[in-house]
């Protein structure tokens, strides 16, 4: 934010904005580590798998502005600049992304403020993921101030894509040679049917063990009503 920064009021409001920011994401997985810790207790399962956070640099600030048309400025990057708190959760199917989504959802002191599916729509280099926006009520000493986080969620395997895919688009700047980007897109079909496969494979296994329970069970039962006939048929030939 070099040219934004002209006064000491200025780096005052920078450092006021960024500990928005900062408080934000704390916020945001503290309401996550929650809703996961919660999914544990109920259901014996996790849906994250990891949580990353990361705060934009200045840098990447000003590249995004710049890139948009936008003049450089505070007022700017908090209206325009939506991913600068980001939180980005891996999952293991893609039936525990689409949970997350709705439970993020119904956090009344949250404001969904946009979705981007790229899981149902994906993008013409294949990228998937789920995109949200919401605001986070941040309580201070004498206000409160919505503050705004991205939130990506994503499968193991979609977020093993975009990493590899992102560091070839840096690498070539944007400008890959088309046999890559070709690879890249069967590579995510390959990803969208490893998840579909994955996703399949887990619903048999669990089909499986309520299965096996519900034998076990009945077989307990019988058990015990075998167990009670022969008690009183005995009791009654006495
Ligand atoms: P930016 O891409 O951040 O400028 O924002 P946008 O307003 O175009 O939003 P979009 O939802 O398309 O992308 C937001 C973020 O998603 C990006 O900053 C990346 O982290 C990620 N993303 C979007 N498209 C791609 C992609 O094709 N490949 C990879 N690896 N990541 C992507
Ligand atoms: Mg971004």
């Amino acid at each position: 934010m070099e040219n934004a920064i002209k006064n000491y009021e200025d780096v005052d409001s920078w450092k006021t904005i960024m500990f928005l920011y900062n408080s934000a994401l704390k916020e945001i997985g503290t309401k996550l580590d929650i809703l996961n810790d919660e999914f544990q207790h109920v259901h014996k399962y996790n849906p994250i798998e990891h949580i990353k956070t990361r705060v934009k640099t200045p840098e990447s600030i000003v590249k995004k502005l710049r890139k948009n048309g936008y003049e450089i400025s505070i007022e700017n990057m908090v209206k325009y600049v939506n991913d600068i708190a980001g939180v980005r959760l891996i999952c293991s199917f893609t039936s525990d992304i689409y949970r997350l989504a709705e439970m993020i959802g119904n956090q009344n002191d949250l404001k969904v403020l946009s979705i981007k599916d790229y899981i149902r729509n994906p993008k013409e280099s294949g990228y998937k993921s789920y995109h949200m926006i919401v605001s986070v009520p941040i309580f201070l000493s004498d206000s409160v101030v919505d503050t705004k986080v991205e939130i990506q969620i994503r499968t193991i395997a979609m977020d093993f894509w975009a990493s590899l895919e992102h560091k070839i688009y840096y690498k070539f700047e944007g400008n890959a040679p088309e046999y890559i980007s070709r690879e890249l897109r069967e590579c995510a079909e390959m990803v969208s049917s490893l998840d579909d496969k994955m996703l399949s494979l887990n619903e048999a296994i669990l089909n499986c063990l309520r299965e096996q329970e519900e034998l076990r069970i009945s077989t307990k039962r019988n058990e015990r009503s075998h167990t009670n006939r022969v008690a009183i048929s005995g009791a009654a030939g006495k």
